[in-house]
């Protein structure tokens, strides 16, 4: 998986006004109510570390785990001297730590990110790997029915600092017989300094879902859904939910 290698270097200016601290809360009262008590968090594509600086804030300690070595660094370097604060490189398919955590999280999308159904079951199957009898596993996700609802557009986001002005296209092409969008990027960086501009390109692919199926994979790796609602708002899913969250348990034996 080769996305966010260019796209890290840019990903932290391009999200400079998400949010993470009122995800982050928003994320730890799901916790207060699920698994209250929970301190340990394991971060299934942490990206750089945003919501787990926030999560510290909280009192929770939390190990992340990415693949792309550019935004690990940048949580590292941000991270600094946090003792709560862990990076491991790794692939949220296969890696294993041998420790069970009290919280799995994966946020903003990743369970998107793993498009076909070996690589959604691989990723599930890791956070129930380490998770023990009374933890939860709380991952984000595009939406099927919002999605299908409200098709991905053509959208145009321009942002800057004092270095440098980034616009992005985003041109979106749906493959609905497989739930997946290919996200198409295409990035122009222009340089405050000398004016110049570097051009990258980068195609994110990424899987709508369906609560239906959510169900049979948590099934496949031990696990139940206990509470979905839209992202944020925790309205009820529906037809205009974009982003779902769900919760999820370990099955009684
Ligand atoms: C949209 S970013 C979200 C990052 C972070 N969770 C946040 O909220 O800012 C998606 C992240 O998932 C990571 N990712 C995607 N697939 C992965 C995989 N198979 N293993 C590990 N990380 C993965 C990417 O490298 C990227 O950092």
């Amino acid at each position: 998986m080769s996305v966010f290698v260019e796209y890290a270097r840019y990903y932290d200016l391009l999200y400079r006004d998400k949010d993470y601290a009122g995800e982050a809360a928003y994320v730890h009262t799901i916790i207060q109510s699920c698994a209250s008590g929970a301190r340990s968090v394991l971060n299934l594509g942490c990206g750089s570390g945003r919501h787990d600086r926030c999560l510290a804030e909280l009192g929770y300690e939390v190990t992340g785990v990415d693949i792309s070595e550019e935004m690990l660094t940048a949580a590292r370097n941000a991270a600094a001297v946090n003792p709560g604060l862990k990076y491991v490189h790794g692939d949220v398919r296969t890696v294993q730590l041998e420790k069970k955590f009290d919280v799995v999280i994966s946020l903003f999308h990743v369970m998107s990110y793993q498009t076909t159904n070996a690589d959604l079951m691989a990723a599930v199957a890791t956070a129930a790997d380490h998770m023990h009898s009374k933890s939860i596993f709380i991952f984000d996700c595009w939406y099927g029915p919002g999605v299908l609802t409200d098709r991905p557009t053509v959208r145009v986001k321009e942002l800057e600092d004092e270095a440098l002005a980034v616009t992005r296209i985003a041109q979106p092409v749906m493959h609905p017989s497989e739930n997946v969008v290919d996200v198409n990027y295409r990035m122009f960086i222009k340089s405050k300094v000398n004016s110049e501009i570097h051009e990258i390109c980068e195609t994110h692919k990424m899987r709508y879902l369906f609560v239906p199926e959510i169900q049979l994979l948590l099934t496949g790796a031990g696990l139940e859904l206990s509470r979905s609602e839209e992202w944020l708002t925790g309205a009820r899913l529906g037809c205009a939910s974009w982003n779902a969250v769900f919760v999820c348990r370990k099955r009684p034996a």
